[in-house]
């Protein structure tokens, strides 16, 4: 394989817990109508989008994530909204703990100190639950809202198509200190 072609799409990701992902995937295909309700194993919430990245930095990566000293962080998914300009319905926390933008935060410092590229649009956190959605389901309000989402962890994830599919593969998770 040329070197050209050894790149791998990544991304920074918070992965909840199975039964949490459960509940949200049943929801957005409730939700769905006519666009793709997020697969249940697919469920995240992003960090920081890098794309297409030389395959070789990922141990550089798991090494500028792995001694960073986080504590976990407690998300209330409260709200649920559609976005017109990417057609997604998304779930998220009203209030967004301090705990999870200094994560970002110093998430994207490390990576701007290593020279790694990601996408430096604003952080605006969110879970995609619908793609291709023309609107919010008439009553929008999920029966399990708020939900409570413990992240004692982030992780580093893939992202390939694997028969047509979008396939994400936890490459590491990087543990939460708790205070
Ligand atoms: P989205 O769900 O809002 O599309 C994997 O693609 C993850 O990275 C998704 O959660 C996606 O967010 C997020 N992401 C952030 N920036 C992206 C970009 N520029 N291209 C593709 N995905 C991006």
């Amino acid at each position: 394989m040329s070197e050209a072609a050894e790149t791998v799409r990544l991304f920074f990701a918070l992965w909840p817990p199975g039964e949490l992902q459960g509940k949200l995937a049943a929801w957005a295909k409730q939700a769905a109508g006519r666009g793709r309700a997020t697969r249940r194993e697919n469920i995240h919430l992003t960090l920081a989008f890098l794309g297409d990245t030389k395959a070789s930095l990922v141990p550089e990566l798991i090494a500028l994530a792995r001694d960073l000293a986080f504590p976990p962080v407690r998300l209330a998914l409260d709200r649920v909204g559609y976005w017109k300009h990417n057609r997604i319905i998304w779930c998220g926390a009203g209030e967004e703990p301090n705990a999870l933008l200094d994560l970002v935060d110093v998430l994207r410092a490390r990576m701007d100190a290593g020279g790694i590229h990601y996408d430096h649009k604003p952080f605006v956190s969110h879970v995609t639950l619908v793609r291709d959605a023309t609107g919010l389901p008439a009553d929008p309000a999920p029966a399990w809202m708020p939900l409570v989402w413990d992240a004692r962890d982030f992780a580093l994830v893939s992202s390939a198509r694997v028969d047509g599919r979008v396939t994400y593969q936890v490459l590491r998770r990087f543990p939460a200190q708790p205070g």
